[in-house]
């Protein structure tokens, strides 16, 4: 299967493109991030539901909801800076913000960027494409015109040789948020966007006329991201574990998921 081979294949190799683009997005971050001020600074890209995206003036979504959750735990206030997701591993990098939350897969590339908490959650990447379109398979799509998210997963992995099981970077379209590439493929300027399984049931089930291939797909893991040798990872993993036990994550995953 053409998906599994390709992403097999992105979370050990991963992430050239995302680095080569890195610090190109603009962040409106004027908050300090630092462990003992008692502000938590929390890096994210709010065009991404149901983990985050603007509701009005707020950003919502399991993400914001789950940091402020920790952030609670370690008694501190959370503050949200939305910028383009390639801007949010250098922010943290940088101390911009103590911390990424932004359904972000851990790869082995970005390990070497960045510490990682536990794992949250787990995603998939998906293939959607027009209701009414002949594709089927990932295989369908060879040679025809993806949109991606800048520097996402969905990005790497599509962009790869088609060796690798990718698309091969000339067929590829990116985007500064999934939406955008969703849009293009509702006016057919593209034939397909891959992206995380749950953006991708958002946007399917915001538009009409759009699909989700039926097929299989590999996981991949969620975590929040801190600069190297970060202090908060052990105090924030604690947090998760408290708040994965007391049923509290549940429930924020439940207000934003509705079960299958
Ligand atoms: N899981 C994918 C990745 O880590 C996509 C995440 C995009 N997140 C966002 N907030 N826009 O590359």
């Amino acid at each position: 299967m053409k998906m599994k081979k390709l992403l097999s294949v992105v979370l050990v190799a991963a992430c050239t493109l995302s680095m080569a683009a890195c610090g190109s997005g603009e962040s409106k971050n004027t908050g300090s991030a630092s462990d003992d001020s008692d502000t938590l600074v929390m890096a994210t890209n709010a065009e991404f539901p149901p983990y985050e995206y603007h509701d009005g003036d707020e950003i919502v979504g399991i993400d914001a909801e789950f940091a402020a959750a920790i952030a609670d735990k370690l008694g501190k206030e959370l503050k949200i800076e939305d910028m383009a997701f390639d801007s949010i591993i250098p922010a943290v990098q940088g101390g911009k913000a103590d911390f990424g939350a932004a359904g972000m897969t851990v790869t082995d590339e970005r390990k070497t960027q960045v510490d990682f908490s536990d794992s949250y959650y787990t995603g998939r990447q998906v293939i959607i494409v027009a209701e009414g379109s002949d594709f089927a398979t990932p295989e369908d799509l060879e040679g025809k015109k993806i949109g991606v998210q800048l520097g996402t997963t969905g990005d790497i992995y599509a962009s790869d040789t088609p060796e690798n099981g990718g698309y091969g970077e000339e067929n590829i379209e990116r985007f500064n948020k999934g939406f955008e590439a969703v849009q293009s493929l509702l006016q057919g300027k593209i034939d397909a966007v891959i992206i995380d399984d749950q953006p991708a049931k958002a946007f399917v089930a915001e538009n009409d006329g759009l699909k989700i291939l039926d097929t299989e797909y590999i996981e991949e893991e969620y975590a929040l991201c801190f600069k190297k040798d970060s202090k908060l990872v052990a105090e924030v993993n604690d947090a998760i574990a408290a708040l994965k036990e007391d049923g509290t994550f549940d429930k924020i995953v439940a207000k934003y998921i509705t079960a299958e």
